[in-house]
């Protein structure tokens, strides 16, 4: 999709909050500082609209980016993030859990591994609980332009491996420094949210 137009409609901190359009609705989720507001910038070419930071926990709320009129990619904060307060922790689960379960318009989740090593156990709950959700999954192997080329095919089985990836679920490696990847994660993207491809 070419991006014009972008705006942080929503910072959400409960269901009562969240925006009321019906547009179709894709959910970014990883670890603290994994890269998922880099991702989201990435996608739509701005330098900064998702927060990003070298300093984990950043993103604390739900942020609804409306894409075009035409979808919300929904930015929520990272888990497994020693750091962050124990009644923050279990604050974000519980805004994370509602969302996931109550949701009407969500159509599918990314998840962000860092491909870098081998998925975490966090990591490999989180799937599991996408999972039991029943929501299609793009997992993206984040980083990847610090790995090197010679090392992808056993990233790749690795994060798959680990992760126990259903067939119907894709891999795809990812850099936001290189752009890596970008236009497999649309394809994806625009796929599972039912969107007309590449316009
Ligand atoms: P929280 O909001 O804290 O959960 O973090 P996040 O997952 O949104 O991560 P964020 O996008 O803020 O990125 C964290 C750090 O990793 C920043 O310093 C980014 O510049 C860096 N980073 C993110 N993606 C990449 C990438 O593809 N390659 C490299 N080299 N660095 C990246
Ligand atoms: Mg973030």
């Amino acid at each position: 999709m070419k991006v014009n137009h972008v705006e942080l409609t929503i910072s959400a901190a409960s269901k009562t909050q969240y925006p009321a359009t019906g547009y179709p609705e894709i959910t970014f989720v990883g670890r603290s500082n994994v890269g998922k507001s880099s991702l989201i910038n990435r996608l739509i070419d701005r330098k900064a609209m998702a927060r990003t930071s070298s300093v984990p926990g950043k993103t604390q709320t739900l942020n609804f980016y409306d894409i075009e009129s035409q979808l919300y990619f929904v930015d929520v904060p990272g888990y497994g993030y020693a750091k962050v307060s124990k009644a923050a922790r279990a604050k974000f689960a519980a805004m994370i859990e509602e969302y996931l379960t109550t949701r009407k318009p969500l159509r599918g989740a990314v998840l962000l591994v860092d491909a870098r090593h081998v998925p975490s156990e966090d990591d490999v709950s989180m799937y599991q609980y996408l999972k039991y959700f029943n929501q299609p999954v793009l997992v993206v192997g984040t980083k990847v332009d610090k790995t090197s080329r010679a090392r992808r095919a056993q990233t790749i089985h690795q994060i798959e491996a680990t992760l126990d990836l259903n067939q119907t679920d894709q891999l795809v490696l990812f850099s936001a420094e290189t752009g890596e990847g970008k236009d497999a994660v649309w394809a994806w993207l625009e796929h599972t949210a039912g969107l007309p491809a590449g316009d």
